[in-house]
């Protein structure tokens, strides 16, 4: 049985004005009346498992109430602050260490991605499973489009006789010359952001490769405390003041990069980490001219606009290439080209420029 491990720290800056720090992108209701959240803690109650949370303090109301929906079952770990996802990682995998097994099979997952066939995505989860337990930390790779500085890339190897591929290099966001020559040279993928493992063996990485993270977070959850909320769900809060003190370090830097037992299952079925508003518009159907149009959004004489406008008619007249956001205090209008680059304006915001 496999035990999901959902990651629900980040804050999504690049869907701003609807991602904001105090309600980030997962938990804004991205696909239908759904959050990205929501979806991802259904998709993995295939796994018929209880699920464990991992997610910041501030958001604990917004993660009961979504497990609640979502019918789903499993403790919540809260970090009192963000320190990224090794140590959040870390803390997972001690957690069932103590309260399960050291052998117990993880499936990390991000919250915040749409990957809409959940029957393709249990597959191939499950055809990582030898692998993981054989003592590998399993990755999945999707075929990558262009050559982006968002993704880790994955060198993948030879078969391995437990049926999936050798990782011969993890390279974490490489630059763009890099990304380039990755590209043309072939054999590699994305890196889905979703990890299988033995509880173990990511402790044992962690130990050899982040000792410093692995304390730290062995320290904070040693002293933490135990409490049930109002809907039942057991919050495990590591101790405050130690887990400030941890070194903030994403997995792919501190343990993909430099491990060597890592394997790779590539993922055939549509992926999309949500990761700009390009990529929200990507999840609605276009018109003939390209335009893609929520809410009360109207695209005349337009092409290739995007439009969301839950609260009152938004048109666009004649234009090209534009995101059009509208929401109740703020309106961002961008040219596709730049949807990178709205996470730049929001440290300009927030510097109050
Ligand atoms: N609990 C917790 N605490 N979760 C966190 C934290 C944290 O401090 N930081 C990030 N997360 C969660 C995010 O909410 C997200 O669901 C997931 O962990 C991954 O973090 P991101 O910050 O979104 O990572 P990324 O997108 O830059 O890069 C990762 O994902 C790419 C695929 O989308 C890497 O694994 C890349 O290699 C990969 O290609
Ligand atoms: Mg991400």
């Amino acid at each position: 049985l496999i035990t999901p491990v959902v990651l629900c720290g980040g804050s999504g800056t690049r869907l701003w004005p609807l991602s904001r720090k105090s309600f980030p992108k997962q938990f804004v209701p991205l696909v239908g009346n759904k959050s990205l959240l929501q979806l991802t803690i259904e998709r993995l109650s295939g796994f018929g498992n209880e699920t464990i949370t991992v997610a910041a303090e501030d958001y604990r109301f917004m993660v009961s109430d979504i497990l609640r929906a979502a019918r789903a079952t499993g403790p919540i770990i809260l970090e009192p602050v963000a320190r990224n996802t090794a140590a959040a990682m870390a803390l997972a995998s001690l957690h069932i260490e103590k309260a399960a097994n050291a052998d117990q099979l993880l499936l990390f997952c991000p919250s915040d991605h749409h990957i809409p066939d959940a029957q393709a995505f249990f597959e191939t989860i499950q055809k990582g499973v030898p692998a993981a337990e054989s003592g590998a930390i399993v990755t999945f790779g999707v075929v990558p489009g262009f050559p982006s500085t968002a993704y880790g890339y994955i060198q993948q190897g030879t078969k391995r006789s437990d049926g999936s591929y050798q990782v011969e290099r993890f390279i974490e966001k490489p630059a763009i010359d890099k990304a380039e020559s990755l590209m043309l040279q072939g054999g590699v993928l994305w890196n889905a952001g979703i990890f299988l493992a033995r509880a173990s063996t990511l402790i044992d990485a962690l130990r050899q490769h982040a000792p410093d993270i692995l304390k730290t977070c062995q320290e904070s959850l040693s002293a933490a405390t135990h409490k049930s909320n109002a809907d039942g769900y057991l919050l495990i809060r590591p101790d405050n003041t130690v887990f400030s003190s941890c070194r903030s370090q994403s997995i792919d830097y501190a343990v993909m990069e430099p491990c060597r037992d890592v394997a790779v299952v590539p993922f055939n079925g549509q992926w999309s980490d949500v990761g700009s508003w390009n990529a929200v518009a990507d999840l609605s159907s276009p018109d003939e001219e390209g335009n893609r149009v929520e809410g009360q959004g109207l695209a005349h004489n337009a092409t290739n606009t995007f439009i969301h406008a839950p609260y009152r008619p938004v048109v666009a007249l004649g234009t090209q290439d534009l995101l059009i956001i509208d929401t109740l205090d703020a309106v961002l209008v961008a040219h596709r080209n730049n949807a990178e680059q709205v996470k730049d304006v929001v440290v300009q915001l927030e510097q109050g420029q």
